[in-house]
């Protein structure tokens, strides 16, 4: 490794030895947030990768810069029976990330202080990696993806982040300010942020770097300064440089991880009424077009967040809206397991007794804009699938015997359109992976 390399990589070390990130206070359990063990849940990944639902017993779990560990410890509640193994460099945030899940019961878990271009040295593979917020500190992005994919097994998935230029250009810009006025010569410390506070202080405000960074709140925690103001390593990418990345490191990608906040078609007013132009060429584009296209219209997304894998095209993918008739038939219908959770099953019990409309989305609502919102008929058809998955097949017998009748003729409603409702309904849902549909030839 070349000396400038060797000596950011410390640089980056020494500022997580002494202050390890994230601070969360040990006790503090993920348990009731859906959102991130929705994300941590490898059945969410996999799923969208093969149209499978994997289980998460005995699935070898990695998580890379594991700072304090509350990562791995939603990974661990999230995935259950999966032997979860951390690594970070910083030994301070090991200790920590051992501890933590000590803490909540995983006994099991493993920690290494270690970096990820040593990884091999662990002679594991994995079925899952989740890298977060740890890749754009690698000095070589490439040769980074290229270890990770080395210890991925063949139908594992990579979970990867980076930090986006156009987002946080002006954090960016902040970091070349105390960069040249030699705070991060050495690790920052009390007396560097002390004098990054100041100098922001005294800076009029107007000052387009002040408005478009400053925090003053924010700024009196020492996280929050050296994960913005003073991050060491700290770097930006886009999209061109992300797929490069990866076609270099032969990944591909599967999906954004929050790949409802990437949707090109959203940035306009009429979906339906787009300028000529752009109603003919966005059908054509590639995928990485679009997420570049939509990043330079609206930088939102402080982190380019993906699942990827590596490069096998023999999976035959088939979206759920080209379905045959027969694939339906033989289908199998599941609950994401985010939403098998018995307040979610309570709340239903209670929408079918009152006759009122049932809230999917209040649990896991990130891959939702708007709230969804059930029928309490509909609510009642999909109950069996708190139990246990069902077969598509079930479904429209169920809706058969809560929904006989034609509500308008009053004649009896027929297998077909039984068929008809009920997939409405799964694709819908499927939209946002609150149910997972497996095609027969899928399974197992
Ligand atoms: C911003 S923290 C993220 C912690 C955790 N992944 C999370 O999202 O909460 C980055 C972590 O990556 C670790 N790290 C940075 N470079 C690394 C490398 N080359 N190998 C292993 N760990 C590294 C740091 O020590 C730090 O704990």
């Amino acid at each position: 490794m070349k000396n400038q390399e060797s000596e950011i990589i410390e640089k980056i070390r020494q500022q997580f030895n002494t202050t390890p990130f994230p601070q969360i206070p040990l006790e503090k359990s993920p348990k009731s947030n859906y959102n991130l063990l929705y994300v941590h849940n490898i059945v969410t990944p996999y799923y969208l990768k093969n149209q499978i639902v994997v289980e998460t017993e005995g699935k070898v779990i990695l998580d890379v810069g594991c700072g304090t560990g509350y990562k791995s410890l939603i990974l661990a509640e999230a995935n259950p029976g999966a032997r979860i193994v951390g690594i970070d460099l910083s030994e301070e945030s090991v200790k920590l990330a051992r501890h933590r899940l000590e803490f909540h019961g995983f006994n099991k878990a493993e920690f290494h202080v270690l970096s990820i271009e040593d990884l091999p040295k662990l002679e594991l593979e994995y079925d899952y990696i989740n890298g977060d917020e740890v890749l754009y500190l690698l000095p070589d992005v490439k040769a980074g993806l290229k270890t990770l994919k080395s210890v991925l097994k063949e139908r594992g998935i990579i979970r990867a982040n980076f930090h986006s230029s156009l987002q946080r250009f002006a954090y960016f810009r902040v970091q070349e300010v105390f960069k040249m006025m030699g705070l991060m010569d050495e690790n920052p410390r009390e007396l560097e942020m002390e004098l990054a506070r100041e100098i922001m202080t005294a800076l009029k405000d107007d000052v387009l770097l002040k408005t478009q960074t400053w925090d003053g709140e924010a700024a009196k925690t020492e996280e929050w300064m050296l994960m913005n103001y003073l991050f060491q390593g700290d770097k930006g990418y886009t999209i061109p440089e992300i797929f490069s990345a990866l076609k270099a490191a032969d990944l591909q990608l599967i999906s954004m991880v929050n790949w409802r906040y990437w949707d090109l078609l959203d940035l306009f007013k009429e979906q339906d009424n787009l300028p000529a132009f752009l109603a003919m060429s966005l059908p054509e584009i590639s995928i990485e077009e679009r997420l570049h296209l939509f990043e330079l219209l609206h930088p939102v997304n402080r982190l380019i967040d993906f699942w990827c894998a590596h490069c096998d095209r023999a999976e035959s993918f088939v979206p759920v809206g080209e379905w045959t008739l027969s694939d339906w038939e033989e289908a199998r219908v599941h609950l994401h397991p985010q939403l098998r959770i018995s307040q979610a099953r309570e709340d239903l019990i209670q929408c079918i007794t009152s006759q009122k409309p049932f809230d999917i989305s209040r649990y896991v609502t990130l891959p939702a804009l708007v709230p969804i919102f059930l029928e309490s008929h509909v609510a009642a058809c999909l109950l069996p699938l708190w139990e246990s998955p069902c077969p598509a097949k079930s479904l429209v017998e169920r809706w058969l015997k809560l929904r006989p009748l034609n509500p308008v003729t009053m004649e009896p409603v027929s297998q077909q359109a039984a068929w008809e409702e009920v997939k409405e309904v799964l694709k819908r849902l499927e939209a946002f992976l609150y149910v997972l549909l497996e095609r027969s030839a899928r399974i197992g």
